[in-house]
């Protein structure tokens, strides 16, 4: 009898026992850097935060805790780490911190970008997705779209007529936001020129830069009613541009709709529809923010790598000819790519998922949050932990691909993996509820401008392939450090219509 409490007690006190020792682990954040103290791990970071974060997780596992001032960041640095964040616990990660600088923006809890994922955020993607996942209602508009390229391709050919050099980045910029406007509102808001700083390219850059800047009021609130970097004020004047222009357009389309004269059929008028069988929830507030929201999160993005990959097929001339001889194939008559044959050309769309790859538009994802305490896997991480997915450590790791810092294009040709969000190691567009609600229109963009430099036009280089500089600039997105100037020297000339 006494033999057999003794082996019970000893059950009992071990099986505590081991509870405790996991109970106690399972408490544990994940392991980080030691940092110092009040600024935590900020001078490991560096000016690419991506690349410093990837080199410390190698030392500090695919789950890192890392902190800077009084905020707490879990970086997941492995495909596996971000499926368990993005996939597993979705809904606990799906939360955002405001940057200081949004705070500027007039509605900015309407802000889709940076809301936490709840009911007012699930109305506003619905809203989007009445529209931008709708391939009939993107094709609806692919005549304005060829418009822009078509005033894109006058401008190329008058620059190669005069061997002027240009800016492909900012070409790009420029074409990407005439792309979103005659997208949201059927109408240009910039020209190709670059001397040409207009409203609608100032807003955005600035407003790009500083909410993409470091903000040391992000990290010690305490500091945010005095707005040391000026950050909030020079966000504060780009957001109310934003917000006169976007009024303007939705008055202007309030009183066409009156009128009774043909609908556009553009987001705007999709989602003043919705607002109209949503009154209560989707008002005009909504679709003001909602458009500042596309028009940063939509263009710079899909400029950035129309830069990156004229940059890859300018120093590799086989993929270039390989490209315009898809290309070929699906130009009409009249001389023009046809935007709804695009879609199918195999290595063109190789080489846009190779770009965004190697040269992954947000390294870090947009930052999302923990909105409660969530088990990730063996940690326990509490509620308000900022969550850093370094998608661009993935997209370069050996581990999953072969060679992954050089570009080849055929490697998407030889397996299945798609930038939908299923593959964790490729992520660009994010995965699970957040992730990007513009892949279909980012697609057709960049594809269109991209198939266009390439099919209607030889490039020259001011200088050898070889000294082609491929740095990149950390911000909200990656850019280049230098940027791509080419002189374009025409091959074809489409027909007017
Ligand atoms: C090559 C082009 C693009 C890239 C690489 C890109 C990438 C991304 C990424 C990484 C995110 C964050 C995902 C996350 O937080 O997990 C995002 C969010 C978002 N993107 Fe894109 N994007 C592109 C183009 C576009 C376009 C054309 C639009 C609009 C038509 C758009 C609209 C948005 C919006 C509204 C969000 C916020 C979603 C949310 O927080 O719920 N993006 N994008």
């Amino acid at each position: 009898m006494e033999l057999l409490f003794l082996v019970l007690s000893s059950i009992i006190f071990f099986f505590f026992l081991l509870h405790g020792i996991n109970h106690h682990r399972s408490q544990k954040m994940p392991p980080g850097p030691a940092g110092l103290p009040i600024i935590g791990n900020l001078l490991d970071l560096g000016p690419k935060p991506h690349e410093s974060l990837a080199k410390l997780s190698k030392k500090h596992g695919p789950l890192m805790t890392i902190r800077l001032g009084s905020i707490t960041s879990v970086v997941a640095s492995t495909p596996d780490a971000a499926r368990e964040i993005l996939q597993r616990n979705d809904e606990a990660c799906s939360g955002r911190i405001i940057p200081d600088a949004v705070t500027a923006l007039a509605n900015h809890d309407m802000a889709v970008l940076w809301i936490p994922a709840n009911d007012d955020w699930r109305t506003i993607r619905k809203a989007l997705n009445t529209y931008l996942t709708h391939q009939h209602k993107l094709d609806t508009l692919r005549d304005l779209r060829q418009n822009v390229v078509e005033g894109m391709l006058d401008f190329l050919n008058e620059s190669g007529q005069k061997k002027a050099h240009v800016d492909i980045g900012k070409l790009a910029f420029a074409v990407a936001l005439n792309q979103m406007s005659n997208t949201c509102v059927s109408q240009n808001v910039t020209s190709y020129e670059s001397d040409d700083i207009g409203g609608f390219k100032t807003a955005v850059k600035t407003l790009m830069e500083v909410d993409g800047k470091f903000n040391i009021a992000d990290i010690f609130p305490v500091l945010k009613p005095l707005d040391p970097q000026n950050i909030r004020r020079q966000a504060k004047a780009a957001y109310d541009w934003f917000d006169n222009v976007t009024e303007r357009f939705i008055c202007e389309r309030l009183k066409h709709r009156e009128s009774k004269l043909p609908r556009f059929g553009d987001m705007l008028d999709s989602l003043l529809d919705y607002s109209e069988a949503n009154e209560e929830d989707f008002n005009f507030k909504h679709i003001k923010t909602l458009l500042v929201d596309l028009f940063l999160a939509g263009t710079e993005t899909s400029s950035n790598t129309t830069e990156w990959a004229m940059t890859e097929l300018l120093l590799n001339p086989e993929m270039f000819s390989r490209v315009r001889e898809e290309v070929s194939t699906i130009v009409g008559e009249d001389g023009k790519i046809q935007e709804a044959k695009i879609l199918d050309l195999p290595y063109l769309h190789a080489v846009i998922k190779e770009t965004m790859r190697l040269h992954l538009s947000v390294p870090l994802l947009v930052p999302h949050k923990t909105e409660t305490e969530v088990k990730l896997d063996e940690y326990v991480v509490p509620r308000n932990t900022q969550i850093l997915v370094n998608a661009w450590a993935m997209a370069r790791d050996p581990r999953y691909w072969e060679k992954p810092l050089v570009f080849k294009p055929e490697r998407f040709l030889e397996n299945e993996i798609d930038y939908k969000g299923q593959h964790f190691e490729f992520i660009p567009f994010g995965s699970g509820r957040r992730m990007c609600p513009g892949i279909p229109l980012a697609y057709r963009v960049v594809s269109l401008m991209v198939a266009s430099f390439v099919y209607h036009y030889n490039w020259e280089l001011p200088h050898a392939r070889e000294e082609m500089d491929m740095n990149d600039i950390f911000g909200l997105t990656l850019i280049r450090a230098t940027p791509l100037v080419a002189t374009p020297i025409p091959v074809t000339q489409v027909r007017k219509a």
